[in-house]
């Protein structure tokens, strides 16, 4: 194989913004094919980028490429994986995995009998305080991981473009969206820890007002089905528990991304990354002045990626993880929607 030729599904913000200038970075890849149900933006994206095929349908593209990058809306993640799977081409695909658990077991079968390889965008693991805090997890400098505190948080920031408020296409709002991100994070630090239970309770009041105030484009609030705010609490095996919080439009002071976790030896916060120790006359809290990666997250996962495919390199987010995020995802609708707590 001289170049790894990639193929891009669905080509919106995600896929111009992040995903083509980052495979651009590589000597080694060539974007060799666009597919979206719009023909025209396809077109005008495959211009942009100097792609030579514009696949009209998705099992054309199939021919040009060793490898597929889905960025549709959430709904058309799996069968488009699958489909690529069943070709042995390697999928990237963006988060959530899918919109259900059994959706997430389909997708995994079908790379069980794929020469490719599944690798979900969880890309906030391939950021510097994310790798610092691995580190020191598996250092064991916090010990036993404990209890771990979420909130992924923004202010009056609902996505205006695309169809991030249609409960069909996209399984559901910030929770799906954005919170997911941070609670992949947070299970990836601490060992990919079975989740065990989860009571959740999801809000869109603030979003269904009419002429809500957003600083993120303008949405229908007529048509907005989606959580824009979620509370859970999280039992995983263990005996480590899960404080969650995540929105899009809440009441509060400012945006704020927050992940801690207390062990037995020590704590950590990630975002701004500090450690917290104690012994038996001294509590201390150190400060992390710099954390030396070599790249920003984009390529790095981009890297990952195409490194799995050529070298065999283990992918830093597995399917198998991301399948569990998406479990916690639909037990937190199901316990919201039933008022009770859901054992999984
Ligand atoms: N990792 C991140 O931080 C991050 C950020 C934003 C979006 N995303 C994810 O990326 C995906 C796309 O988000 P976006 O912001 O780029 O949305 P977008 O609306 O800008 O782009 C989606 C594109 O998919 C196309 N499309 C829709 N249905 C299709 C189909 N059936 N077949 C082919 N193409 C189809 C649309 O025409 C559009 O061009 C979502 O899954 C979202 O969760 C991830």
């Amino acid at each position: 194989m001289t170049k790894v030729r990639i193929g891009i599904v669905g080509v919106g913000g995600i896929a111009t913004e992040r995903h083509i200038p980052a495979f651009r970075e590589f000597d080694n890849v060539a974007i060799t094919c666009v597919h979206d149900i719009n023909v025209e933006r396809a077109m005008v994206v495959a211009n942009q980028f100097g792609i030579p095929h514009v696949a009209k349908k998705f099992e054309e593209m199939l021919d040009h490429v060793d490898a597929v990058v889905i960025t549709t809306p959430n709904k058309f993640h799996a069968p488009f994986a699958i489909e690529a799977l069943n070709h042995d081409k390697s999928v990237l695909c963006e988060k959530p995995m899918a919109l259900t658990t059994e959706e997430c077991d389909a997708m995994i079968a079908a790379e069980q009998k794929s020469k490719g390889k599944l690798h979900i965008a969880y890309h906030y693991r391939f950021m510097k305080e994310a790798i610092a805090a691995k580190k020191i997890i598996d250092k064991g400098i916090i010990g036993e991981p404990l209890v771990i505190r979420i909130k992924a948080m923004r202010r009056r920031k609902v996505p205006g473009w695309g169809v991030f408020t249609n409960k069909e296409l996209q399984g559901g709002g910030a929770l799906i969206d954005y919170g997911c991100h941070l609670l992949d994070l947070a299970m990836w630090l601490v060992g990919s820890r079975k989740p065990v239970e989860v009571s959740a309770q999801t809000y869109n009041q603030l979003s269904r007002m009419p002429n809500p105030v957003n600083e993120w484009g303008a949405f229908n609030p007529e048509t907005f089905e989606v959580d824009d705010h979620v509370t859970a609490f999280i039992r995983f095996e263990n005996n480590i528990t899960m404080l969650f919080e995540t929105s899009w439009a809440a009441n509060v002071e400012s945006d704020e991304e927050h992940i801690s976790i207390s062990g037995t030896k020590g704590g950590l916060n990630v975002f701004e990354m500090k450690v917290n120790q104690a012994d038996d006359t001294l509590m201390t809290t150190l400060n992390i002045d710099y954390i030396q990666v070599e790249h920003p997250f984009e390529y790095l996962q981009t890297e990952n990626f195409i490194s799995s495919i050529l070298y065999h390199t283990p992918l830093r987010v597995k399917s198998t993880e991301a399948r569990e995020v998406s479990r916690i995802i639909e037990a937190v609708y199901l316990s919201a929607s039933n008022k009770k707590a859901i054992l999984i």
